[in-house]
This record gives C-alpha cells, sequence and structure tokens, in this order.
C-alpha cells in the first residue's frame, strides 16, 4: 500500500512538527486544528520554522513555498476523505481520541492507516473505537519533532503486519529511525526516560546539588544535550506528570511516582518553557 497522503489531526507543538516533516518529505498533508485561530497559530509556527531554515541558506525559498503549498488546513475531519494514513496529534484524552477515531473512521477510505502520537494512553483502547484495529497503531515523535531522528511504532495485538510494515517505509521516508515496541505504558523511552527525570527532581528536591549543577553533571558528565532539570522545562512538567502517573497507575512502582516537588509546581501552574517558569525562569520575548 503506497501512502500518498497524510491527514494530521492537531497543529499545536507536535501536530505541527509532524506536518512539516511529512510535507518537506513530499507528502500532501491536510491538518485539522478545532479553530480557525488554532490552525492559524500552528501553520504560523511551520511557515517560521520554514523561514529560519531559508534565512540559514539551508532551503532555498522555492523550496519552502513547495512544502507550504502540499499542507492544506481545515477545521473539519471531512477533509480527511482522501488520505491514506491519518495521524492523530490530538488533546492527550481518551475519549477525546476515539471520538476522533470514530468519526474518521467512516470518512476514510477502508485502506487508510490510524496512527496516534499518544505518549501514554494504550493504543488498543483508541482503536476500540473504530472497525479497523488491524490498521491501527501508535506512531510516537520526540520534541521538536523536525530535529529529533526516532519514532517509536507502536503494535496492539491486533495490529496488522502489513501496517507495520506501510509505517516502516513511511517513517524511512519522512527520515526518521523507527523502532517497534509493545502496547504498554511509557513505550520504550518514557519507560527510561522518566524516572531518570523524576530522580533529578528527588536529587533537587533532597538539596543533593544546586538545578544548575544537576543539569551540568548530566550535559557535561554524560553527553547530554540538555540536563534533565531543562529538558523537564521543555517537555512540560503539567506532560510530564500526567505520563508519570500513568506509568505509576499501571506499574505500581515507586520509581514512576511523583515527587512532592513535581506535584507542587504543576499545581502552581509552573509548566516549564511554555508558562515561563519552571525550573528555570523564561521571561517573555
Ligand atoms: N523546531 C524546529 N527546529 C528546531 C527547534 C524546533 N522547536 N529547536 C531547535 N531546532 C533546530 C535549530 O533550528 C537548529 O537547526 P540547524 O542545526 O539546522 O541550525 C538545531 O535544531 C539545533 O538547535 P539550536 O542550535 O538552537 O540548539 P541546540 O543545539 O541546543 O539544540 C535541541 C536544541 C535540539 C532541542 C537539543 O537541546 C536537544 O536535542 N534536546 C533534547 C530534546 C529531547 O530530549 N527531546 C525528547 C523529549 S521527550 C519527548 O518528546 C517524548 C515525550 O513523550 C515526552
Amino acid at each position: 500500500m503506497e501512502i500518498k497522503t497524510v491527514g494530521v489531526v492537531g497543529c499545536g507543538l507536535m501536530g505541527s512538527g509532524i506536518v512539516q516533516v511529512c510535507a518537506q518529505a513530499g507528502f500532501k498533508v491536510v491538518v485539522r486544528e478545532i479553530t480557525d485561530q488554532f490552525l492559524a497559530g500552528g501553520l504560523a509556527k511551520i511557515e517560521k520554522t520554514l523561514a529560519g531554515a531559508v534565512a540559514k541558506g539551508k532551503m532555498a525559498e522555492a523550496d519552502k513555498a513547495a512544502v507550504l503549498g502540499r499542507i492544506q488546513g481545515t477545521t473539519k475531519l471531512e477533509d480527511f476523505a482522501g488520505c491514506d494514513l491519518v495521524i492523530e496529534a490530538a488533546i492527550e484524552n481518551l475519549d477525546e481520541k476515539k471520538k476522533v477515531f470514530a468519526a474518521l473512521d467512516a470518512i476514510c477510505p477502508p485502506h487508510a492507516l490510524f496512527a496516534s502520537n499518544t505518549s501514554s494512553i494504550p493504543i488498543i483502547a483508541i482503536a476500540a473505537a473504530t472497525r479497523r484495529p488491524e490498521k491501527f497503531l501508535g506512531l510516537h515523535f520526540f520534541n521538536p519533532v523536525p530535529v529529533m531522528k526516532l519514532v517509536e511504532i507502536i503494535r496492539t495485538i491486533q495490529t496488522g503486519d502489513e501496517a507495520i510494515e506501510a509505517i516502516r517505509v513511511f517513517s524511512d521516508k519522512i527520515g526518521k529511525t523507527s523502532i517497534l515496541a509493545k502496547d504498554r505504558a511509557g513505550f520504550v523511552v518514557n519507560l527510561l526516560l522518566i524516572p531518570y527525570l523524576l530522580d533529578a527532581v528527588r536529587a533537587l528536591e533532597s538539596g543533593l546539588a544546586t538545578r544548575e549543577d544537576i543539569d551540568t553533571g548530566m550535559t557535561l558528565g554524560c553527553g547530554y544535550p540538555m540536563g534533565p532539570l531543562t529538558l523537564l522545562d521543555f517537555v512540560g512538567l503539567d506532560t510530564t506528570y500526567y505520563i508519570t502517573n500513568i506509568l505509576f497507575d499501571e506499574f505500581k512502582d515507586s520509581k514512576y511516582a511523583a515527587p512532592p516537588l513535581l506535584k507542587a509546581m504543576v499545581t502552581a501552574g509552573f509548566y516549564g518553557k511554555k508558562s515561563g517558569r519552571g525550573f528555570y525562569d523564561y521571561p517573555a520575548k
């Protein structure tokens, strides 16, 4: 099965990155947001990233125009009728995702593959809202999507071999390296990343070292591009807290228990970079 047109549900932080990499790889992309305002914001983000590449001499102006020309924005799921693959990157809410995919099941052609970018909700629970569970899988991207080279492909107990193979080929085409994981909370990356991030919060909370020294320890000591507290601010403390609670619910293992400091910061609205304050301050530009 050849994928030519990709539908993306959601044009936020992850959705806009997914749209961009698909359009840059030559796919036609239809992207849906719930309001014209959100849609305009997401499309502007893509335009800005591409303009940055042009300014650095990494992309020709004509190529930028061609990439943008392959993107069709909409607020209507009906416009996904010609899609061969739909990637959902909407709000992390099971009922919302089920509603979207149940609607798409009736709109999209029978051969179309459905993928969710969720980092925490069981894929099988979303697939159950459709009549095509053998064509349903997880496709988990990493932030910032245009830069991070990995995608996790998540196979449920019902996903078919053909769907996995088609998504592996698609991942190659958009320039990502894919790894395959079972449909278990955290998949591979968050299962390992979250305890590490939580341990950094515990280290800070216990007074082991300053935030700067914890971060410098891991950037210079281990060669990580960002220290764990900077990475928490980048991913979002609220997002991390949400994923942490799902992992704890699933495994009941104390390594996934949210440290009180993380909970307190989320309660106070210190979500990290996006809210202007997390472990560090981010004054509005
Ligand atoms: N969108 C597009 N491109 C971006 C970008 C963005 N948001 N942020 C940075 N870039 C690009 C820059 O344009 C630059 O491109 P060129 O090399 O072509 O000039 C390149 O990335 C490097 O950027 P910078 O020089 O500005 O900054 P940097 O070298 O410090 O890199 C970083 C920034 C890529 C974010 C790097 O710090 C990094 O890799 N951090 C770790 C990110 C990470 O771990 N992400 C995974 C989070 S976990 C997750 O996403 C999953 C989940 O479920 C929670």
